[in-house]
């Protein structure tokens, strides 16, 4: 039987959360964790059919889920889009930024736009979504941001991620910044790492080279590589009150990537 004082723990009901990303992966995957816990739905992507098949599902768990087609990249859509959350949903409680990649290339070779695309897409798309999700949360005094970054917020990739890893470097300070300026008045800023999740472009990225799968796994002490699902609970400790004194932190999703060392040996091997 469930244990009620711990239930309202991460209980989201009467919430709004706005998740971008929302269309598949890891962001489908939070956007649910927050429905099943009683929050109802602003959803962003620029994928509208996966948008809509995200709010049908979370319609199905018998919350309100509104789709909303938006570039991340743009500001002014960033824009238009909180225009109808503050139409349907009048408040913002939680905001999950998810959405965004990067262009690969190598450092020497790699196009200047490539590099200002990803950092408009995983930089300036992230901040403006803080900063309009931010006004609202201080005006209430209160709300939780979570930023996804990765473990090349920390680390380093090779294998063209420069652009990458710079963009997700910036996401771990924009995070500890906004929680140092902002959770004095009530809006909490977490940043997840993941290490890899499997997602279309990682399956083909792996498809395409015959021996990328093992070489991610000779790195992931838990055995295995994530699955979006994996989120579920982070995002919704983070999302709830059940964090109330977590904030400006950067929580690793790796399967314990992060604290192997490359010259560390793993599953009791030699
Ligand atoms: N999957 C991983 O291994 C991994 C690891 C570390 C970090 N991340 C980061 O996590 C985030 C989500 O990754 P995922 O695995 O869920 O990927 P995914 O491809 O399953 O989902 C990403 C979603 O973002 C949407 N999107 C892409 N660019 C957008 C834009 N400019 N505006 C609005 N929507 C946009 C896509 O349509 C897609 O629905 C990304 O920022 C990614 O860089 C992923």
């Amino acid at each position: 039987m469930a244990d009620s004082r711990f239930d309202s723990l991460f209980d989201l009901r009467g919430r709004a959360a706005l998740v971008s990303g929302a269309a598949s992966g890891l962001g489908r995957a939070m956007s649910l964790a927050f429905a099943e816990a009683g929050a109802d739905l602003a959803l962003a992507d620029i994928d509208a059919a996966g948008l809509e098949d995200s709010a049908g599902r979370i319609r199905a768990l018998g919350r309100r889920a509104f789709p909303v087609a938006c570039d991340v990249s743009d500001p002014a859509q960033i824009r238009a889009m909180f225009s109808v959350l503050d139409r349907e949903l009048g408040r913002i409680d939680v905001l999950a930024n998810v959405a965004g990649e990067g262009v690969l290339g190598k450092p020497e070779e790699i196009p200047l736009e490539a590099v200002e695309r990803t950092w408009r897409n995983l930089v300036l798309g992230r901040f403006c979504m803080c900063q309009e999700a931010g006004r609202r949360m201080l005006e209430a005094g209160r709300g939780s941001i979570i930023n996804i970054g990765s473990i090349a917020s920390v680390t380093a990739l090779g294998r063209g991620h420069v652009a990458y890893s710079m963009a997700m470097g910036a996401v771990v300070q924009m995070t500890r910044e906004l929680s140092t300026e902002w959770s004095g008045r009530g809006v909490r800023v977490n940043a997840i790492l993941p290490a890899q999740v499997v997602n279309r472009g990682l399956e083909a990225r792996m498809a395409a080279d015959p021996g990328l799968r093992d070489r991610f796994l000779s790195a992931i002490p838990r055995g295995r590589l994530g699955q979006p699902d994996d989120v579920r609970g982070l995002a919704l400790l983070l999302a709830s009150d059940a964090s109330a004194w977590i904030t400006g932190a950067v929580i690793p999703m790796d399967g314990g990537n992060l604290a192997t060392n490359a010259g560390g040996t793993i599953g009791g091997g030699p």
